[in-house]
């Protein structure tokens, strides 16, 4: 005879649940939690070229480690494009800078990657990407990249997170800018890469 529907369940209950069983207790009921079921640990992906890191990317992550268990600090390695630091240098100097900010519980990773970040995402058995969106100009670039991340991998969530106000128009890109033009970089980036270009400009003269 095939098993009923409440014999079945019961079969697949922790002892808890058997009790109510025995007891002739009636579904339904609240099944208390097992021991054994711990909740995964959520994992997220933040990529970037962090050439180099800013205040911005800093505040983005601290924002993050409120909502997940792992951060993995993903750097991009791009073969055509002239990058400011070597790939080394950026991984060297997040992970110095990464020690100053707040990430309560939360696990920091620094890494790189090449090809598609979904390939990479999956491959740490990340849950989510996350990006940070400064300004309506930044949404829809990330929104495409976000849909097309979904299509090619529909299991991983893009989470958009906002700095910031102070640091809605800091970018990589304008930093360097500034930096080559003389300009003074404070508040905009840590004080450890802001030394690092110091020295990268002595170096290259
Ligand atoms: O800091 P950036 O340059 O804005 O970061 C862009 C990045 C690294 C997130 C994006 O270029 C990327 O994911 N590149 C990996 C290649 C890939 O997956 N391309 C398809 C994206 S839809």
């Amino acid at each position: 005879m095939a098993p009923t529907t409440a014999a079945v369940i019961f079969a697949a209950l922790p002892p808890a649940a058997n009790f109510a069983k025995t007891k002739k207790l009636h579904l339904p009921f609240t099944i208390p939690a097992a021991p054994f079921n711990i909740p995964p640990m959520r994992r997220a992906i933040y990529p970037g070229s962090f050439d180099p890191v800013t205040n911005g990317h800093l505040d983005i992550i601290e924002r993050g480690c409120k909502l997940f268990d792992e951060i993995i600090i993903a750097i991009l390695v791009h073969p055509e494009k002239k990058p400011f630091f070597t790939i080394d240098e950026r991984r060297q100097m997040l992970t110095e800078v990464l020690k100053d900010i707040q990430h309560g519980n939360c696990v920091l990773r620094v890494d790189d990657f090449q090809g598609l970040l979904v390939h990479y995402a999956v491959r740490q058995q990340a849950h989510a990407i996350v990006r940070g969106i400064r300004a309506i100009s930044d949404y829809e670039y990330e929104l495409q990249m976000a849909l097309m991340n979904r299509r090619l991998e529909p299991s991983i969530e893009t989470v958009f997170m906002m700095p910031a106000e102070k640091f809605s128009y800091v970018s990589s890109r304008l930093v360097k800018e500034v930096f080559q033009l003389g300009g003074v970089l404070d508040g905009l980036v840590p004080a450890a890469v802001q030394q690092r270009m110091k020295q990268k400009l002595t170096e290259g003269k």
